[in-house]
């Protein structure tokens, strides 16, 4: 069966572009591959965070992932720094990776560029998500757009590794959906939509007042001729409501362009399909975040599952780099 993997970093609240990026797929993954997902929390230690927030966050996180559909009986769900595997694999592909090709990461020097304090883990942080990766013998890895060059990274890690040391990981295929990769924040649509941008009216968050959402998507920055076109270029406002709306009905936002004549009707209709994809989570998560312990319980079932599946990879991994083994 097929393995497919992925992370999601609990550094702020989960937006429209995380959900139809990435998780949404997630959750149709369950049903054809064997899943394992993760809350990347030792991710979000590369900058700075309040520790209070940082624990809250994490479990508010699982529980959005079970209300988005992520069923503890058919996924390993599980936090990133319950399972220490992580850290060690990620120690040897730090070792692995060249210091150039990490430096060359477009979302390292995004972070870095005018930052008051570059963490060492900034830098190194894709070897981290490698390890994630390449420690569950991954074949396939859900993420959007944006995360197409850390993938190819931890490709090249594993065929390295294995090139020098011997066939030890598996090489996984990045999975990038063809509509909703990369969703993009509406007072500003050629900037990806982000939890960490300061930008509120820009971004919906998943667990947004459903009016406020569709407020927000009906005040979207549009451009300036009055046509509906499929044109991420030239109309990227306008295409990335398109985007919005065929990734929530499967629908291809060519073929939507067509039904709409006016910016206000696509509007309107992009609005409702957003909050009717909006609504059941919402109400799924008010039920779970009444039972912290229920979720905390599923955590510890997917931290166990996670590390019997973790310690033989990393085991061959140590042996076949020569680390000698404790009598
Ligand atoms: P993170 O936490 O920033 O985002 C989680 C997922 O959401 C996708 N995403 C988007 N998709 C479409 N449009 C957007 N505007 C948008 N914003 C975010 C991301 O591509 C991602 O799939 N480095 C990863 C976390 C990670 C990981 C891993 C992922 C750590 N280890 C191993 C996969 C496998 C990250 O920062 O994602």
């Amino acid at each position: 069966m097929t393995r497919v993997f992925s992370g999601i970093k609990p550094t702020g609240p989960v937006q429209l572009g995380n959900l139809l990026g990435a998780l949404r797929y997630w959750v149709t993954d369950q049903a054809e591959a064997d899943t394992i997902f993760c809350v990347v929390d030792l991710h979000a230690l590369t900058v700075p965070q309040d520790p209070a927030e940082l624990r809250a966050r994490t479990l508010e996180l699982a529980q959005l992932l079970l209300a988005i559909g992520i069923d503890p009986a058919q996924s390993t769900l599980f936090i990133q720094s319950h399972v220490p595997e992580h850290t060690e694999l990620s120690w040897i592909l730090e070792c692995t990776a060249a210091f150039g090709e990490l430096r060359r990461m477009t979302q390292f020097k995004d972070k870095s560029d005018n930052a008051d304090f570059v963490s060492a883990g900034l830098f190194t942080y894709p070897a981290l998500m490698a390890a994630d990766i390449l420690l569950y013998d991954t074949d396939r890895v859900p993420v959007g757009d944006d995360q197409r060059q850390h993938l190819e990274l931890s490709r090249d890690l594993a065929i390295r590794f294995n090139h020098r040391y011997g066939d030890t990981f598996v090489v996984p295929e990045a999975s990038i959906p063809k509509i909703g990769a990369r969703v993009m924040d509406l007072q500003e649509p050629t900037r990806k939509m982000s939890k960490s941008e300061d930008s509120p009216q820009g971004t919906i968050l998943v667990l947004d007042d459903l009016d406020a959402v569709a407020k927000k998507i009906k005040r979207a920055v549009t451009d300036t001729e009055t046509d509906v076109r499929f044109d991420p270029a030239t109309k990227p406002g306008v295409s990335n409501l398109l985007s919005i709306l065929g990734a929530c009905t499967g629908d291809d936002p060519h073929a939507i362009a067509e039904r709409f004549d006016r910016y206000g009707d696509l509007k309107s209709a992009c609005a409702e399909a957003v909050v009717e994809t909006l609504r059941p989570i919402q109400q799924r998560f008010a039920e779970l975040s009444a039972d912290p312990a229920g979720t905390a319980a599923i955590l510890a079932t997917g931290a166990e599952k996670a590390r019997s599946l973790a310690r033989p990879v990393l085991e061959r991994a140590r042996a076949n780099l020569g680390l000698l083994p404790p009598a």
